[in-house]
């Protein structure tokens, strides 16, 4: 495989989450695949046994850009063409990686400082877990909240990771210069016990989020990143749009950055 665009790697760790919905595994890196936290790699799958690989998805790296494996959160599409297979990996097996990273929703987009909003639904949080774990993303703001919606409270995947680095972060950093985080998860189709049962959306529009928050969605002192489905990202962007929020431009930096997922 000399001189291809991609590399063979092999699967280390598979996950459950949600029994034929959620999942997640680790598997080997790339010689010299290098990423910024946010950014995602290119997965390809052969569509017969030793084949080469024909159907490529895109995957936001989990883990933090220091560490040795990579690792991928996935849902489990029924009928997609790749998920399926994907869902059927076991330790030991192979999948391909382009040798290149890809995408924008990284936080040199952004001016450093105030408060960082990382808004997701569904596996969208994938590029955050990453940004958690990295010592620039804690050290870049004062607090940071991640809001996660999702349909069940099950589907609430690395919940009690991401409570953990709220006490202590994942990374060494001087706990004097380290942001705040806040975990707000919010789940639509059941009650949870501190949060509305409410879309991502609605809980913007009515303000409810920045009082759970406490923090306010304030153009000037807060970055917007949102990840996930493209209908949740569509409407909340029009909502930020109208409180001032913007994506950068032709270097000129904003504060919103948005990913769509599909
Ligand atoms: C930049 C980028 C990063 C991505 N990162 C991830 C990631 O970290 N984890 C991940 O699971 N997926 C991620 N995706 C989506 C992923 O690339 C595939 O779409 C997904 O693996 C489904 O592939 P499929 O061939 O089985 O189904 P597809 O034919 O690709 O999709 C069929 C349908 O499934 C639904 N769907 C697709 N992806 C999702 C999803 N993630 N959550 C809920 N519904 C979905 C949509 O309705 C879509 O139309 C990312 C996509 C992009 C563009
Ligand atoms: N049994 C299953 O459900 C099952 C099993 C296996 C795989 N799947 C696959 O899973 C996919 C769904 O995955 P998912 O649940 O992670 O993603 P999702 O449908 O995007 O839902 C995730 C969260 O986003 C919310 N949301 C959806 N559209 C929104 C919008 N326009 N504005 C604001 N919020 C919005 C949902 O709220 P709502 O609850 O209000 O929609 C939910 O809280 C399906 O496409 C299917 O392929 C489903």
């Amino acid at each position: 495989m000399i001189n291809q665009k991609y590399t063979r790697e092999t699967v280390t760790h598979v996950r459950q989450w949600v029994s034929d919905k959620l999942f997640s595994f680790t598997t080997t890196r790339p010689d010299h695949f290098s990423f910024i936290p946010g950014q995602f790699a290119r997965l390809g799958l052969p569509t017969c046994e030793g084949g080469a690989p024909q159907v490529w998805r895109a995957y936001s790296m989990v883990n933090g850009p220091g560490q040795t494996g990579l690792e991928f959160y996935s849902i489990l599409v029924p009928g997609g063409e790749f998920t399926p297979r994907l869902a059927k990996l076991v330790p030991g097996d192979s999948l391909y990686i382009d040798r290149s990273a890809f995408g924008f929703l990284t936080l040199d987009r952004f001016e450093p400082g105030g408060v960082l909003w990382l808004i997701a639904t569904g596996t969208g949080v994938s590029a955050y877990l990453s940004l958690l774990q990295d010592a620039n993303t804690w050290l870049s703001y004062q607090r940071i909240i991640l809001v996660h919606g999702v349909r069940h409270a099950a589907e609430l995947a690395y919940r009690a990771e991401i409570l953990e680095w709220a006490a202590r972060p994942p990374v060494s950093v001087d706990p004097k210069s380290a942001a705040q985080l806040r975990y707000l998860p919010i789940a639509t189709r059941e009650k949870l016990p501190d949060t509305p049962q409410e879309r991502l959306t609605r809980l913007i529009e009515s303000g409810q989020l920045e009082t759970l928050a406490d923090s306010a969605l304030d153009p000037k002192a807060s970055k917007v990143m949102l990840c996930g489905n493209p209908e949740m990202l569509h409407e909340a962007r029009g909502l930020l749009t109208k409180r001032g929020f913007a994506v950068g431009r032709r270097g000129i930096p904003g504060n919103m950055a948005v990913e769509n997922y599909w």
